[in-house]
């Protein structure tokens, strides 16, 4: 959200050899296709649960399969990443897509196992970040770095796309669901509005990545309920958070805002044909520089109860399609962050920064339960919403049309309200099929194998059961904890990250086990920073006390001219915006030589 940035977005599900993929009249693959009710991945109607993620956030490549496996045991079946732009084509006609500019060891899959096999958990990714080079492009008017003629059909910035957009694009059509690779949707620009020109450059950003041979859907993400670029790309979604980031880093994450109860009949108006999808829906918040808070209040402020009444609200105007952001936040290394984010981007998420599941993430897997086990929710019309029977209660009342099951959502009417209150609601003549309980077989979606919760310890990231009734489960204890094993299969030995546990059969299908938890060791010993004891080692790395400075490697700061539209305000006559002498990025050292009547400018090391 809120960045000022070209985004393009992928959304990566499972993949399913067996079905055979074709292009439909509108061009598109048969692999992921819509009604006004939801999408259908593969032929089945799937709901959408995803998690931002972004690679940069967390530079460490190997990292990521704990985020991934963290998703998925938040039980979504979907991640949303990024793109950098300027990372990944940080100088004109360079394009690196190695390291952690390189997506696809998100999308590899794992081994085969119980919670896993056939699953490889979805991704988005976005770009992000216009570089330099292209900010300040020289064009006809000139650029304005802050609000011109960037992100329109300029040709100056036409241009200036294609090697960043074909060396992505030509990657993503590489991994998409009809290659054999697990990405369903792309994301074309981020937030961006109606203008002159600026319809047509999504139209053909969206154009080249069909040239390019992608057959998946693509979608904008309106910033909200305007109506911006409908039409330029196949879906429309718009970002929702209700909740602003200047509450919780001023610390009053006890003020809620209303409800917004206005998101069903928008979609209904704008984009009558097509799942009610959410590109970015409130999983944290921002916190900008100079907020009193922090983030730990921006966890306490969209918390697991903000999860309950907003998520439901979400799916009561009829969502089928939604995406946390963030699900994990981490932080913005190096030159990266701004003034609505600072180093951490924590941002309040059900994964810490430090990589911890907070209660977020429980209750997440929570509403991944009801969402897996009711499959008859994913086709649902609003049948009607009852504030009135009960002065304290908003009713949202949704109906299968097919099975005649039904959903009713409870809240408080104002949703702000404090109170506690016991009611008891007529439901009339109950309609649920019988066929509607599918029961946690299907939680872990299709291809799973024999299903098994497992409730105790702190993680479980992967399981897999063997023909001879061996369970081998991975994952995290933070102490000694208790399990149990519910399932239907027949169980004979359980291994726990490799090692056998004993287990007793408590039920026909209900084991109980014990997990020792052995503290890591060696433990980490904080150096204390303040006593007198303590080694400070130092460099001074300044280029001109080297003893070889010659100061031929400084760049002369002698520029009179600009492409900012903003002029110089002091120091003239010579310009010194560091763009305009190539260094876009990293620390800074000018160098100065004062003499009389004025001084001289110069430039380096970036
Ligand atoms: C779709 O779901 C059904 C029911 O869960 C399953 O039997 C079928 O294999 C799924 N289709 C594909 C292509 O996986
Ligand atoms: C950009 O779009 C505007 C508005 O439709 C149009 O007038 C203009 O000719 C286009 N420019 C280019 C370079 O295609
Ligand atoms: C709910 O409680 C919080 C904290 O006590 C308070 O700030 C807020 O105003 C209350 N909301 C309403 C609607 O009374």
């Amino acid at each position: 959200m809120h960045l000022p940035v070209l985004w393009l977005a992928v959304l990566l599900v499972a993949l399913f050899p067996q079905f055979s993929t074709s292009l439909s009249n509108n061009g598109l693959t048969t692999a992921v296709e819509w009604d006004e009710y939801s999408f259908f991945i593969l032929g089945n109607r799937t709901f959408i649960q995803s998690g931002e993620f972004h690679m940069w956030r967390l530079p460490v490549p190997c990292l990521w399969r704990d985020i991934v496996q963290k998703v998925k045991a938040a039980g979504l079946n979907a991640i949303s990443v990024y793109f950098h732009w300027g990372m990944t084509n940080p100088r004109q006609g360079e394009v690196d897509l190695t390291g952690i500019n390189d997506f696809r060891p998100l999308l590899r899959k794992k081994r085969g196992s119980g919670l896993s096999r056939g699953l490889v958990p979805s991704s988005e990714i976005c770009t992000g970040g216009i570089p330099g080079h292209v900010a300040w492009l020289p064009g006809n008017p000139p650029w304005n770095p802050y609000n011109g003629e960037l992100r329109s059909n300029d040709t100056f910035y036409q241009n200036a796309w294609q090697d960043y957009w074909t060396s992505v694009i030509t990657l993503i059509a590489k991994n998409q669901i009809t290659q054999g690779g697990p990405i369903i949707l792309l994301q074309i620009e981020n937030e961006y509005y109606n203008g002159a020109g600026q319809n047509e450059y999504v139209s053909s950003l969206r154009s080249r990545a069909v040239d390019l041979g992608v057959v998946i859907p693509t979608f904008v993400n309106d910033a909200g309920e305007f109506s911006n670029l409908l039409g330029t790309t196949d879906l429309y979604g718009f970002d929702a958070y209700p909740f602003s980031a200047s509450n919780c880093g001023n610390a009053n994450p006890s003020v809620w805002r209303p409800i917004v109860t206005t998101w069903g009949d928008y979609f209904d108006t704008v984009a009558p044909t097509q799942p009610h999808f959410f590109p970015e829906f409130q999983g944290g918040s921002a916190d900008n520089w100079g907020n009193v808070g922090g983030y730990a209040t921006c966890r306490e402020f969209v918390n697991t109860q903000f999860q309950r009444v907003f998520y439901h609200q979400m799916w009561a105007s009829g969502a089928t399609a939604e995406n946390y952001y963030m699900f994990y936040g981490g932080t913005t290394w190096a030159q990266l962050p701004y003034s609505q984010g600072y180093t951490s981007y924590d941002y309040g998420a059900p994964v810490d920064e430090q990589r911890m599941l907070t209660e977020k993430h429980g209750e997440l897997k929570l509403q991944s339960l009801f969402l897996r086990s009711f499959k008859d929710f994913y086709t649902t019309d609003l049948v009607d919403i009852d504030d009135t029977s009960i002065s304290d209660l908003y009713v949202t009342h949704l109906q299968n049309p097919l099975s005649g099951a039904s959903f009713y959502i409870f809240r408080h009417n104002d949703a702000t309200a404090n109170t506690t209150f016991q009611f008891s609601y007529p439901l009339g003549q109950p309609t649920i099929a019988s066929s509607s309980w599918g029961g946690y077989a299907n939680y872990v979606d299709v291809g799973a194998s024999t299903p098994f919760l497992i409730s105790g310890p702190y993680l479980v990231r992967n399981a897999f059961l063997n023909g001879d009734g061996n369970l081998a489960l991975w994952g995290d204890v933070d102490t000694s904890t208790d399990i149990q094993i519910f399932g239907s299969g027949s169980l004979v030995s359980v291994q726990w990250n490799s090692s056998p546990i004993n287990i007793e059969q408590i039920s026909p299908a209900v084991w109980t086990a014990f997990i020792p938890f052995t503290a890591p060791s060696p433990s980490i010993v904080l150096p204390d920073l303040e006593s007198a004891s303590t080694v400070w080692r130092f460099r001074d790395s300044l280029p001109d006390i080297q003893s070889d400075f010659d100061g031929s490697a400084m760049v002369p700061a002698d520029q009179t001219t600009t492409t900012s539209v903003f002029p110089p305000y002091y120091g003239g006559p010579w310009i010194l915006y560091a763009d305009m002498y190539g260094f876009h990025a990293g620390n800074l050292l000018w160098r100065g030589t004062f003499i009389q009547g004025g001084y001289i400018e110069q430039l380096g090391w970036a």
